[in-house]
């Protein structure tokens, strides 16, 4: 069986459909399958913002072909990790888990690594420096679950 891995921001849009390509490059399609969602439904259907497709097209992904859905209380069923960008993220998810399972499968994605600092900022709003910044913290975050997702398999 795959392990299922599923991104989330608030749009998704900007941060959670890099969060996708970029762990869906490090991982065995074979063994892994990665989605993400938003907590907000405003870009349900949308491919992914510019700017995130072009930082992503800079880094030798194609990201272009995702396309934004809402989370959904059903994700916690199908999905063994959820990550989320930011607190808030983080918050929403949580409040719409069920049970202790539900509540286990959720963190922060950059407690997988220690650079200082726990959220993802949005970078919606700001400038196209602001993408590049979310890459590497992404990147390098979606670095450490890959190596822990592949020794988890080995065990
Ligand atoms: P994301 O960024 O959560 O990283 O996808 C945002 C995209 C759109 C909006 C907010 C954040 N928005 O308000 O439309």
């Amino acid at each position: 069986m795959k392990t299922k891995v599923l991104m989330v921001c608030l749009g998704n849009i900007c941060r959670s459909p890099l969060a996708e390509g970029i762990l869906k490059s490090k991982v065995d399609s074979d063994k892994v399958w990665v989605d993400s969602a938003g907590t907000a439904g405003y870009h349900v259907g949308s491919p992914p913002d510019p700017r995130s497709i072009a930082v992503a097209r800079k880094h030798g992904l194609d990201i272009s072909s995702q396309r934004c859905r809402k989370f959904s209380t059903a994700d916690f069923e199908e999905f063994d990790y959820i990550y989320a960008m930011d607190q808030s993220n983080y918050s929403d998810i949580l409040a719409s888990a069920r049970n202790e399972s539900d509540l286990a499968k959720v963190s922060l994605l950059l407690e997988a690594v220690d650079l200082g600092y726990s959220e993802v900022p949005d970078p919606y709003y700001g400038g196209n420096d602001g993408f590049e910044k979310v890459f590497q913290m992404i990147d390098t975050a979606c670095g450490a679950i890959a190596k822990r997702i592949e020794e988890d398999g080995r065990n």
